[in-house]
């Protein structure tokens, strides 16, 4: 049944553009159903220029918050009055949170939902027990190797088809740069391997990685989730390598958002993620 929208209900939302399609406000309104919140969460499109004005039209407004999507994640730190450092290193904020003083506060909350999708269906990966490398050298890039960094992982390997970028990352965050052309010896004894490249995307050509170089017991991971398992996952799984998918990130990045806009965590037994599916899959 559909709650009734009070006076005093609690608005959060998520910004991007293009948005119709996200899945943000399927996850974060059946949580709130479900622990009887006053509380509703939209999906915003905002014009390409429009975020600062968005964000200045909100702060010092009842508004709780928003999550920030493509391309707007650089602009939500630019705009923020306080940064999280998890948000600092990933150059990079998908959560923005308003204080009734004007505040805007940026966080990041992809770094631990791509750990949280580990946990999830690669339960025995510890990221302490060997080298990660991380395909790509943008803002989901540099937001997995801070997780991991932090997460004490020895050692990040960034590959990327510009080599500068991955340099670049490297020299801000620690790590060791390789040109795509190096993958496969980027990939030895790699305890996960991570696609953060948006090739694949908008119906582009696929990347295609030597997977096959990877140790056995190598989790592989996409941060795409549409389709759920992507050729890379494909090629993994064919492998026999365990594999990780996107929509286990996107849940848990969803989980410490809805705990910021809400005040307290998700209830535990709603199964989001087949809500999830069902809209992906309609
Ligand atoms: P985001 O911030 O979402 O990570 P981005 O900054 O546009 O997005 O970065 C996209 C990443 O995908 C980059 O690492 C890009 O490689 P370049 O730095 O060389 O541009 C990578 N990428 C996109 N399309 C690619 C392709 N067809 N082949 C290889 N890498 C690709």
């Amino acid at each position: 049944m559909r709650r009734p929208i009070s006076g005093a209900t609690r608005v959060a939302g998520v910004a991007g553009r293009p948005i119709a399609h996200s899945l943000s406000p399927i996850l974060h309104n059946a949580w709130l159903a479900a622990a009887g919140i006053d509380g509703v969460y939209v999906a915003l499109q905002i014009a390409q220029d429009g975020f600062a004005a968005f964000v200045e039209g909100l702060r010092s407004t009842s508004m709780a918050g928003v999550n920030v999507t493509l391309p707007f994640k650089e602009a939500a730190l630019a705009a923020a009055t306080e940064v999280h450092p998890r948000a600092r290193r990933a150059q990079a904020a998908n959560l923005l949170t308003f204080g009734p003083d004007g505040a805007v506060r940026a966080d990041n909350t992809d770094g631990l939902g791509l750990l949280a999708a580990f946990a999830e269906q690669a339960p025995g990966f510890d990221p302490k027990a060997g080298p990660v490398a991380i395909v790509g050298a943008g803002g989901g890039a540099r937001g997995a190797a801070a997780a991991f960094l932090d997460a004490g992982c020895p050692e990040v390997r960034v590959v990327n088809r510009t080599l500068d970028r991955a340099q670049a990352l490297c020299a801000d965050l620690g790590g060791r740069a390789f040109d795509l052309r190096e993958a496969e010896t980027a990939f030895q004894d790699a305890a996960a391997v991570i696609n953060a490249t948006s090739a694949g995307l908008a119906g582009g050509e696929a990347l295609d990685l030597p997977l096959a170089a990877t140790p056995g017991a190598c989790v592989v991971m996409d941060m795409v989730y549409k389709p759920l398992v992507t050729p890379f996952l494909a090629q993994a799984r064919a492998l026999g390598r365990p594999t990780v998918d996107g929509l286990a990130m996107l849940i848990g990045q969803a989980r410490p958002s809805f705990e910021a806009f809400f005040g307290q965590a998700p209830p535990a037994g709603v199964d989001v993620r087949a809500l999830a599916l069902k809209a992906l899959n309609p």
